[in-house]
């Protein structure tokens, strides 16, 4: 049974408060928010003020995906808006070793998301350090893409990386999760799935929750 972690990035904005309860009724286990600048991914999400406001409605743990360069420069505004995981991507950290330190002594949970093009090897001098690997099976971006299918075999990698060092680092999968394929994904490893697509665009999204939570 894997933790969910519905996507707010599908939600509908104009009555987010709406959704968050819908959220916080279900089975669902985490909120995952999707920041993005219009540099690091070819798209602008919400920032700071839009998660200090869903925060106070939110009942459960607040998972937020940082799609920004320089990452680095806004820890402490997004711990002060309420994330209590805060995931950076690898690809925008010069300094990833730092910025996780930093997110964890202010008492967050601290995680590396990774794109789909970077090896699982690139993970190693860092996997004692990391609480959540956010393992992108999309290109990050937009919600609603297709799975790419090659993630299985790096999820595996993943775990077997996890499983040597002897860290206690989750798997969260990102990106074109589906009731089709989410069974193969936790076989193969992974601790928390992200949906977007799949439960906002469901005909009842608390059941496709349920669905999700049962695999
Ligand atoms: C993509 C985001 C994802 C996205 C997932 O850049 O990081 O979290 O919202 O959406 P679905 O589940 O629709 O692929
Ligand atoms: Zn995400």
């Amino acid at each position: 049974m894997a933790l969910i972690a519905p996507s707010m990035l599908s939600a509908n904005f104009l009555h987010l408060e709406k959704d968050i309860d819908m959220i916080n009724n279900s089975e669902a286990d985490w909120f995952h928010l999707d920041v993005m600048d219009g540099r690091f991914v070819p798209n602008i999400s919400f920032g700071i003020p839009v998660i200090q406001a869903m925060k106070r409605a939110t009942k459960k743990v607040c998972d937020v995906h940082l799609m920004i360069e320089q990452p680095e420069n806004y820890v402490e505004a997004f711990h002060k808006a309420g994330a209590d995981v805060l995931s950076v991507h690898i690809e925008a950290s010069l300094h990833l070793h730092r910025t996780l330190q930093h997110i964890k002594s202010l008492g967050m949970k601290a995680g590396v998301a990774v794109n789909p093009h970077t090896a699982i090897n690139q993970l190693e001098a860092i996997v004692q350090d990391v609480d959540v690997f956010c393992l992108m099976s999309v290109n990050p971006g937009f919600g609603g893409q297709k799975f790419i299918p090659q993630t299985i075999d790096k999820i595996k990698a993943l775990k077997q990386l996890i499983l040597q060092s002897g860290s206690s680092a989750l798997i969260e999968i990102d990106g074109g999760v589906t009731l089709d394929n989410a069974a193969s994904i936790i076989a193969a490893g992974a601790d928390v799935l992200v949906a977007g697509n799949t439960v906002f665009s469901a005909a009842d999204p608390k059941a496709a929750i349920a669905a999700l939570k049962q695999l």
